[in-house]
């Protein structure tokens, strides 16, 4: 049988979530080692779905699924297949963690796609059919997952557009698991209710946190690692005034502190989800992660950012 295969790879946060929804810049690095793989089928009608979280037809898939035959419907409109499908999914990436995973479901699942059609999705048409589906998981998406699943660099991300952001030195990060899910959907529905509240003080918070992005993009560029950590951290305050950091969440970030991280913030929506910490070496990469599993991580994973 014809099928065609497609990957994306897990993303994470450096800066600036939350604010970007209001259109500040953000920052965000590839997780290459952690991604979703999607094979795709043709099919006289119907959409049939094999994944670790549902298998069956998809008009009964729960929720957590329905990006999946959004982007799936979307991408073979866009190539012009008709409508049938089975589609897998291999995913090592956990889901609602904050690392991407609906986009990168989204964009593996597109990629499949064009490659079953025989056509290579651009930038901008892969990135349509994964807003399309980040929409149906989360209402108002800014689009920063969707263009950070696919990059290969990190970005600098603002309003749709993105620009790969110079590393100066090889960066080294630990990702560390809460083992709570975060609903974007809610943690972003949060913040709006915050800025609906208390709209000064949230735009000055949002105002400093582009800032810190700013900063950010050029410690990175000049491989200021001290810098780029007071800056995570700051972020990190400021998040949790915007109310979405949690308990587990502070109690990670002290620990990677503790254990003589530069700095370490949530990453991604937050309430529940993942810490990021930047290391100063892949070996004291090794004793993060062990600090970070001891103060509770689920689990822990290592990525280095290559100078380029
Ligand atoms: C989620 O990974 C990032 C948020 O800023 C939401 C968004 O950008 O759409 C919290």
């Amino acid at each position: 049988d014809p099928s065609g295969t497609g990957y994306a790879h897990a993303k994470a946060i450096l800066l600036g979530e939350h604010a970007v929804v209001y259109g500040t810049p953000a920052l965000a690095v590839p997780v290459h080692g952690l991604g979703v793989e999607a094979r795709v089928w043709p099919a006289p009608e119907g959409v049939h779905v094999d994944s670790e979280l549902f298998a069956g037809d998809a008009s009964t898939a729960p929720g957590l699924v329905r990006p999946v035959v959004t982007a799936l419907s979307a991408a073979l409109d866009l190539v012009g297949l008709g409508h049938g499908a089975k589609v897998r999914i291999l995913s090592s990436l956990p889901h609602e963690r904050g690392l991407g995973s609906s986009a990168a479901v989204a964009a593996a699942v597109a990629r499949a796609v064009a490659g079953l059609a025989g056509v290579e999705l651009g930038p901008d048409a892969l990135y349509k059919v994964v807003q399309e589906a980040e929409r149906h998981s989360h209402g108002n998406p800014s689009g920063l997952d969707a263009r950070a699943v696919v990059a290969d660099t990190p970005i600098r991300f603002q309003r749709g557009r993105v620009a790969p952001v110079p590393v100066g030195t090889t960066t080294t990060f630990v990702l560390a698991d809460s083992g709570m899910a975060g609903s974007t959907a809610r943690s972003v529905a949060g913040v709006r209710e915050r800025l609906e509240a208390d709209p000064s003080a949230v735009e000055r918070t949002f105002a400093r946190i582009a800032d810190l992005v700013e900063e950010g993009a050029r410690q990175l560029a000049h491989g200021d690692l001290a810098a780029l950590g007071t800056a995570l951290s700051e972020d990190h305050r400021l998040l949790a005034w915007l109310g979405v950091s949690n308990e587990v969440l502070d109690r990670l970030v002290a620990a990677a502190t503790a254990a003589g991280s530069a700095g370490a913030k949530l990453t991604g929506g937050g309430q529940g989800g993942c810490v990021i910490a930047l290391a100063d070496s892949e070996d004291h990469a090794d004793e993060l992660a062990t600090a970070l599993r001891g103060a509770g991580a689920a689990r822990t994973w290592t990525t280095t950012v290559p100078a380029a």
